[in-house]
């Protein structure tokens, strides 16, 4: 069975005491949760040892990163590396975020560099992906996301891809409180499966772990979650609230 996964991207958000506040907040009314699904934190980095230390023990939540730099290390102010993720105890890294595309002219080169750092250090990767509204408004949306897997993620193994989860999403979506539609949301999940399974075997199509991200709320979550080839969501503003966001892992718990 593949994995689901409800993942907390907190983007430049909360003070320290905050940030504690908030995952004590969700420690507190965390659903059991069965064993193929994960919720994920992921802080800015000057959390990332609270965070670890406040997640000792706790077997259902995992940490996570939103970033790492593409080289191994060196003169590069102000960077995090990939290792340095590991040192810390996170699993997880988001890369490939719009946000960073847009606003740090991150390409799907550098991503790629990026996903082979995390990998090569042991950590997972949550690849994300997604088109602009003008790119949807063209009907073109397949093929923009397709070139970004392709040229991100399609230079690694099959056994290097199990350490990949996809993160669908659509920019127009994201922090606009316009969701994607769960229909345009499985048509493109259905899509990105299709092209996996193309690439590699049909199994790798089957066990990759495809979220949804752009305005997931407690309101849309379980509609999302129920679509066949969602497996979850990257959650950005209502990952920021215990109650919002634990509305999202019910929807997963019961999904
Ligand atoms: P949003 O952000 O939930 O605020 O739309 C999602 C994301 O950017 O990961």
């Amino acid at each position: 069975m593949r994995k689901q996964i409800v993942a907390a991207n907190w983007k430049m958000n909360l003070t320290l005491d905050e940030g504690a506040e908030l995952v004590n907040e969700i420690f507190k009314g965390l659903p059991v949760l069965s064993e193929e699904k994960q919720v994920v934190i992921a802080p800015p980095y000057l959390h990332i040892t609270q965070t670890a230390a406040q997640l000792t023990g706790i077997i259902d939540v995992h940490l996570g990163a939103q970033n790492c730099h593409h080289e191994a290390s060196g003169a590069y102010t102000g960077e995090v590396s990939a290792a340095m993720l590991k040192s810390a105890e996170v699993e997880y890294v988001i890369i490939g975020h719009s946000e960073r595309r847009e606003y740090f002219k991150e390409d799907n080169a550098m991503i790629a560099k990026k996903v082979n750092q995390a990998l090569i250090n042991g950590l997972k990767v949550i690849f994300c992906c997604g088109e602009p509204l003008e790119i949807r408004d063209a009907g073109t949306q397949n093929a923009y996301v397709e070139k970004q897997i392709r040229e991100g993620i399609f230079h690694l193994s099959e056994i290097q891809l199990n350490e990949v989860v996809i993160a669908y999403e659509p920019i127009w979506a994201i922090g606009t409180g316009r969701t994607a539609t769960s229909a345009q949301a499985q048509d493109m999940h259905a899509h990105i499966r299709s092209v996996v399974a193309a690439k590699y075997e049909h199994e790798a199509g089957d066990n990759m772990t495809i979220l949804y991200g752009g305005s997931c709320k407690p309101s849309n979550a379980a509609e999302l979650f129920a679509c066949p080839d969602v497996d979850g969501g990257l959650i950005g503003g209502a990952s920021l609230k215990a109650t919002e966001f634990l509305g999202i892992v019910e929807a997963m718990a019961f999904a």
